[in-house]
């Protein structure tokens, strides 16, 4: 771990609007001060208050276990999360009220109503069961963002099949990865996706992956893009043929609150991504807490989260917190710039979206491709901003309050990751001052601090490590298949606190500037990439010996990716191998993972003991000085070469 230097000086002070706050949920600072200290001092009673207001088929014997690094919530209680999103709103209501709308890519649209999206996920339940799923088994979801995504997502959930979704960007060589560690039995997937006008070819990706993957009996295919697939008799069947065979009739399972819910896969830096492991009982209770509290969500609103369902947002902030709290969710399949750059504001306007949730690498690209774009669409139904998945430069908040808010709308910057399985730390847009590039204040239940490797706290300002010291009820309950790793990862860091990489300070009135990773974990657009895997998938092409990934500052991904690789002897750069490389990347782990610069060397910058040192070669990728301690490098020379070559 590499010390923290903070950098970021920032005065800008946003309270939260007074018509705002006289509507919010939560308005007045005192009862935003008492619920905050009673869920810190009393948290069991807290929560059992807030699990109370969702359905339970038995009530839990304990509130919660803490066995260090273990923790159990609701113990022995028994619910559904599907019920709870679905089943419940049956009766309050929202029979008739839009749970999804829709909007395909090339412009279609559809709606489902509560009711309509009951019967849909009781259907592919029924499916599910015919094919001999039930509790416990797992199924791999690799779909486009189409609505029959959130029906496969909340059918396993209904029946207790732990879901793991793999992000429709990756490779076959991905989806084999997790669906072998997962031991799938079930895939769920697409005959294609719409992305920016093209056909990303799902079910050939499977097609190939499966190959080489033992564990999958049956594969169910939606119609999506309609062009011709290969159907592998026995394994492969149509979506609406199997639909068609069964009843909507299908009650859904009461499950252990510490059923496992889902597995999501998130890069790890020691190459073999970590399947995360959430539990039904208190994910369920914090993504529906965090979303009406941050999202302020009332009865009225067209909410939409822009994430992927791929991705742990989509998980939580797409459908299961919305979908809890009877909101109305907004999806979208496509590209934001599909027909063209202003597709996001069209939306905002043809639906009349009041919450909107984004990453920081959107908006910069809205940034750059210019404020005309938002302006030609009326944006006045807005009430509410998000940002999720990287620090935000404060230009680019100014940006998004004035151009996206009008001036007139909250942002919340928020905090939390894969493991966290919901917002740790967050404005409550009713009661809590912004201030940009700030995510500010914990969470209700969330004891969140800025330590020194030592586990001591850092004053104001001084830059540290952010820790959580108490468990939460969203939290990650282990590593799929590896609890040592569990232990290891984000426990044993900086003991006895849970630590996942980030570094941070907060300020002197409590406000936290979350400053990045701290590992060697690349951030590419808002997606965690481990750069032992981009590495690793170098090293896998015949003419690599060695490569070194490091990020490097980029306007719009937040971070780009330079590779420094060294090449079997004989073989000689050019550039046809720079692009071969790339490419090489990209079918490996996807798109994302593409080198934006290959540089060739004949030698890397290691320690005695033989560890590359990363460190340098981010400041020479980045163009900086060499900074820190060159002392334990074994060959000065070859960083004079380097630059060398970079000044070549
Ligand atoms: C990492 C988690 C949480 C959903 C998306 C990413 C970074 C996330 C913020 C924020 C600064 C942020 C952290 C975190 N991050 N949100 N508001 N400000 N950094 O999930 O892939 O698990 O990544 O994303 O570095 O640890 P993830």
């Amino acid at each position: 771990m590499v010390e923290i230097n903070s950098v970021l000086q920032e005065g800008r002070k946003f309270p939260p609007p007074t018509a705002f706050a006289a509507a919010a949920r939560l308005g007045d600072p005192a009862e935003y001060e008492r619920l905050y200290r009673r869920s810190l001092d009393e948290p069991e009673a807290f929560w059992a208050e807030v699990a109370a207001e969702l359905h339970w088929f038995e009530p839990w014997q304990a509130v919660r276990e803490w066995s260090h690094p273990h923790v159990r919530w609701f113990v022995g209680g028994r619910t559904n999360l599907a019920y709870n999103c679905l089943d419940r709103h049956l009766t309050a209501g929202r029979r008739t009220k839009a749970a999804l709308i829709w909007e395909g890519e090339p412009g279609e649209t559809r709606t489902l109503t509560y009711l309509e999206l009951h019967r849909e996920v009781c259907r592919f339940a029924n499916v599910l069961k015919s094919h001999g799923i039930s509790a416990g088994d797992r199924v791999a979801i690799y779909m486009g963002m189409v609505p029959e995504l959130a029906v496969a997502v909340l059918a396993c959930a209904r029946i207790g099949a732990t879901h793991s979704v793999i992000f429709g960007g990756f490779s076959p060589n991905a989806i084999v990865d997790r669906v072998n560690d997962a031991q799938a039995k079930v895939v769920v997937t697409c005959d294609g996706g719409w992305r920016r006008g093209r056909i990303v070819p799902l079910k050939d990706n499977v097609d190939e992956a499966l190959e080489r993957c033992p564990t999958v009996a049956h594969v169910f295919v939606l119609k999506r893009t309609q062009q011709h697939v290969h159907m592998k008799e026995g394994r492969d069947h149509w979506w609406s043929d199997s639909m068609d065979q069964v009843s909507h009739d299908c009650p859904a399972e009461p499950l252990d609150a510490e059923h496992p819910l889902y597995i999501l896969y998130t890069s790890g830096t020691t190459g073999k991504p970590k399947g995360v492991v959430h539990t039904t009982g208190g994910y369920m209770v914090g993504t529906y807490l965090t979303t009406k509290y941050v999202f302020d969500l009332r009865e009225d609103d067209v909410y939409w989260c822009t994430a992927d369902v791929g991705w742990v947002t989509g998980h939580s902030y797409v459908l299961y917190g919305p979908l809890a709290n009877g909101a109305t969710v907004l999806m979208y399949e496509g590209a934001p710039n599909h027909p063209d750059v202003d597709r996001f504001w069209a939306m905002i306007d043809r639906w009349q979206v009041s919450v909107f949730y984004t990453a920081p690498t959107a908006i910069r690209a809205f940034v750059r491709w210019g404020e005309e774009h938002p302006k030609k669409h009326d944006l006045s139904s807005l009430r509410l901003l998000g940002t999720v998945g990287e620090p935000i430069n404060p230009e680019a908040w100014m940006w998004y309050r004035r151009v996206i808010g009008g001036d007139r709308c909250p942002i919340v910057d928020t905090w939390w990751q894969t493991e966290t399985g919901a917002i740790m730390i967050s404005p409550l847009p009713g009661v809590t001052p912004t201030t940009p590039g700030s995510a500010t204040k914990p969470f209700f239940g969330v004891d969140a601090d800025v330590v020194r490797r030592d586990g001591t706290s850092c004053g104001p300002d001084e830059g540290g490590f952010l820790v959580l010291k108490q468990p939460w009820p969203s939290m990650l309950r282990t590593v799929w298949g590896d609890d040592e790793r569990y232990r290891q990862q984000y426990w044993s860091q900086i003991p006895p606190f849970y630590f996942a990489g980030d570094g941070a300070r907060r300020d002197a009135d409590g406000n936290f500037w979350i400053m990045g990773r701290i590992d060697d974990v690349i951030n590419v657009a808002g997606h965690r990439l481990g750069t032992m895997e981009i590495e690793s998938a170098l090293v896998s092409h015949p003419a690599v010996a060695e490569a070194a990934v490091v990020p490097r500052p980029d306007e719009l991904k937040g971070s780009g990716i330079v590779a420094f690789v060294t090449l079997e002897g004989g073989r000689r750069p050019t550039d046809g191998l720079v692009d071969e490389l790339r490419d090489h990347v990209s079918k490996e782990i996807g798109a994302i993972a593409r080198p934006d610069q290959i540089r060739f060397t004949d030698a890397l910058p290691k320690t005695r003991s033989g560890k590359i040192m990363r460190r340098l070669l981010a400041d020479v990728a980045a163009n900086r000085e060499l900074r820190g301690d060159t002392t334990t490098l074994e060959d000065l020379s070859v960083l004079q070469q380097l630059r060398e070559a970079d000044e070549g």
